[in-house]
């Protein structure tokens, strides 16, 4: 594909060939996914997982904008999301216009990512109409973690219906497409059969309309701890380890730099 994809061609990939999506950060990640991916999402993640922070609840618009800038100048033929950061939309619809618009106009995202279900229904439907495509993200908040009690899976039991009724709220408020995560996957199932929109699972169901992992989780870069939904593709981490301790090894013996890597004291 030559042209990134609009929202509704997202919204049009619902029960066809899944949807390929990662969270990327930075220029050269998304540079490494675009020619892969339907979409890239800018996610509130880059708070844990490049600044070392306990949770999503200390990321700022101003790190959204500067991630959304870098990762923008590495993507062509995906479409890209930014995360709105908590604090940043859950007072009202005219407080998440304002902040949707300025990730928008600062990054040239396509479209934004919020967490809620029932209760940012109305939101999703102002930004909606005033020209705001909306990703909804459902289950597993984890801008909610202190609500939630942690990050234990959701919707399981009795708790299913309140899950379902979240996510048929976001679809009936106009999103284009929902992210289930931590969803038990019979209800995965049943939502994605239920609603209109393409779900995006993580840590939810095969059965998702798509899929979604964090790169830095699936590429073995960010190992503070493993979710039992990430499958690990590749171990950069032990790579990287590795070879900075050769690295180390090489400098301590004075093996490096070596002549390929010195200059002459006469121009050749
Ligand atoms: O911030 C993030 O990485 C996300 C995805 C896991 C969906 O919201
Ligand atoms: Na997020």
């Amino acid at each position: 594909r030559k042209t990134a994809p609009l929202p509704d061609d997202i919204r049009a990939m619902k029960g066809g060939t899944p949807i390929v999506s990662l969270t990327a950060y930075t220029t050269p990640m998304a540079q490494m996914m675009d020619a892969q991916c339907d979409f890239v999402l800018v996610g509130d993640s880059v708070g844990m997982v490049l600044h070392g922070l306990p949770s999503t609840l200390g990321v700022t618009m101003e790190m959204m904008v500067m991630h959304g800038q870098a990762v923008a100048r590495g993507v062509r033929s995906a479409m890209m999301v930014i995360d709105m950061p908590f604090g940043s939309y859950e007072e009202g619809p005219a407080q998440a216009f304002r902040n949707a618009a300025h990730l928008m106009r600062e990054t040239g995202a396509g479209a934004v990512k919020l967490e809620g279900g029932v209760a940012m229904a109305e939101t999703i439907a102002f930004l909606v109409a005033r020209g705001i495509p909306v990703m909804a993200h459902v289950g597993l908040t984890p801008q909610s973690v202190n609500t939630l009690g942690g990050y234990t899976v959701q919707g399981r039991g009795a708790a299913g219906a309140a899950l379902m009724a979240d996510a048929q709220a976001v679809a009936q408020a106009g999103a284009f497409a929902v992210v289930l995560e931590k969803v038990p996957q019979g209800l995965a199932d049943e939502i994605t059969g239920a609603v209109p929109i393409p779900t995006i699972g993580i840590g939810a169901s095969a059965g998702c309309d798509g899929q979604i992992l964090v790169v830095d989780d699936m590429l073995g870069l960010f190992t503070a701890f493993k979710a039992k939904f990430v499958k690990r593709y590749a171990e950069l981490g032990i790579t990287g380890e590795a070879a900075i301790a050769a690295y180390a090894e090489d400098v301590r013996a004075r093996r490096f730099p070596g002549p390929e890597h010195v200059f002459a004291d006469a121009a050749p």
